[in-house]
């Protein structure tokens, strides 16, 4: 069902949100989210429960400490000074603390890159399978869509693909390392070529093309792999980072806009988002977030069991036939469905007490997503349900042909 609103700009949006929106209102998920004993690996939401540092962190700071601790506030100096000392050392940059904006995660910091970058009938590139809203987005604060594909075989960026999609009208493109849903960090010989891409076609039509870096997950890597950032090969970029993947709480809500020191024009531009972040309506985390983020940064989800989960699940899923990329960074997993449709294959699954994404929610149809954030038990429980679903749908394939 496609909704329809009362602008053009909106019909545009529900269109771009129209696959999320009908998993959210009729979906295995929906159906049978709530019934007993289910392993929900739909999103990335916590199954367990907060890591105790960042509950004793949040109660300490609640505590006022002056009449003025719940007052209005933009971003604090303490928050900016422990993420521009943190990305120092982990970039081996030196990043200034006024160069860092503090947003309600990277929701906000994506939306407020917009705004301050895009004027109407810009376009933007983003790759495809893409997290949910980056095309509604785009379309939300006056940009033009261009979808480019990934190579489905690498799950590499099409470079020959990114290099044709840029127009003179191409204002930014929106890059996720590590990728949501495919698990894939890009190496640094891809960003390399992305960068002189991107550097040559600005300098052709006159302009620079921002590259906006989606670094969600970028403190998720598996296999003690170190992160190599988009922004490390091409300066015209900015990081837009949220806390709610690494400390799994998505729903308090706090992140960052960093603007690395050899972005040309980081005046202008830190300005130009300091209006936006205001324009898009308070775009800053709430003060408690914020007095609490130099503790915050130190903390982070269990690694080590993370990656064990991902290696059971890995090993479980190929032992009952199912073909997959193993992942490299997030905490995603993205399978091929048996079925060509993956919405069918989810259901079916639903019947055996288990809850996917469906590929087609998030432009990648003929696959499903597992998150890793369930627990331990759901998998235990999980892994014979896939077992019996994969063995249900090759004979049903063996059936019908
Ligand atoms: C790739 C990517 N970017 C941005 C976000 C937004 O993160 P947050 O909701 O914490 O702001 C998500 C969340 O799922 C994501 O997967």
């Amino acid at each position: 069902m496609t909704q329809s609103f009362a602008t053009r700009r909106m019909d545009q949006i529900a269109r771009a949100l129209t696959p999320f929106i009908n998993f959210l209102s009729d979906s295995a998920y929906v159906r049978l989210v709530d019934k007993p004993g289910m392993a929900d690996f739909v999103f990335g939401n916590p199954q367990e429960m907060p890591l105790p540092a960042f509950v004793q962190s949040l109660q300490t700071w609640t505590v006022p400490q002056h009449k003025d601790w719940f007052a209005y506030n933009q971003s604090m100096a303490s928050a900016q000074a422990a993420v521009a000392a943190a990305l120092s050392v982990r970039r081996g940059q030196p990043f200034a603390p006024e160069d860092i904006s503090m947003t309600n995660g990277a929701f906000a910091g994506l939306a407020v890159c917009l705004m301050a970058l895009i004027d109407p009938g810009d376009e933007v590139i983003y790759i495809s399978p893409p997290w949910f809203f980056y095309e509604a987005m785009i379309v939300a604060y006056g940009g033009t869509p261009v979808r480019v594909q990934i190579d489905r075989a690498t799950l590499d960026l099409d470079l020959d693909a990114i290099a044709q999609a840029i127009t003179p009208r191409t204002r930014a493109i929106i890059v996720n390392s590590p990728h949501n849903p495919t698990g894939k960090v890009y190496s640094p010989a891809t960003l390399t070529a992305l960068g002189d891409i991107l550097s040559q076609a600005g300098a052709q039509h006159g302009r620079p093309i921002y590259l906006l870096s989606d670094e969600a997950y970028h403190r998720i890597l598996f296999d003690g792999r170190s992160y190599r950032s988009p922004t490390q090969f091409y300066s015209h970029s900015l990081i837009i980072y949220t806390y709610g993947k690494t400390l799994l709480t998505p729903g308090q809500r706090i992140g960052y806009i960093a603007l690395p020191p050899d972005l040309p024009g980081r005046a202008e531009i830190g300005q130009a988002i300091f209006a936006a972040q205001t324009m898009v309506g308070y775009a800053f985390p709430n003060n408690v977030l914020q007095y609490a983020l130099p503790e915050l940064e130190e903390i982070t989800l269990d690694l080590a069991h993370l990656q064990a989960k991902r290696d059971r699940m890995v090993a479980g899923l190929r032992a009952a036939g199912y073909a997959l990329h193993v992942p490299e960074g997030t905490f995603y997993l993205l399978v091929k469905s048996p079925w060509e449709d993956d919405i069918a294959f989810c259901d079916l699954l639903g019947e055996h007490d288990i809850l996917t994404l469906p590929g087609s929610v998030c432009e990648m149809p003929g696959y499903f997503r597992i998150s890793l954030t369930a627990g331990d038990g759901m998998i235990d429980r999980a892994l014979p349900g896939f077992a019996e679903a994969y063995a249900e749908s090759r004979e049903d394939i063996a059936q019908r042909s």
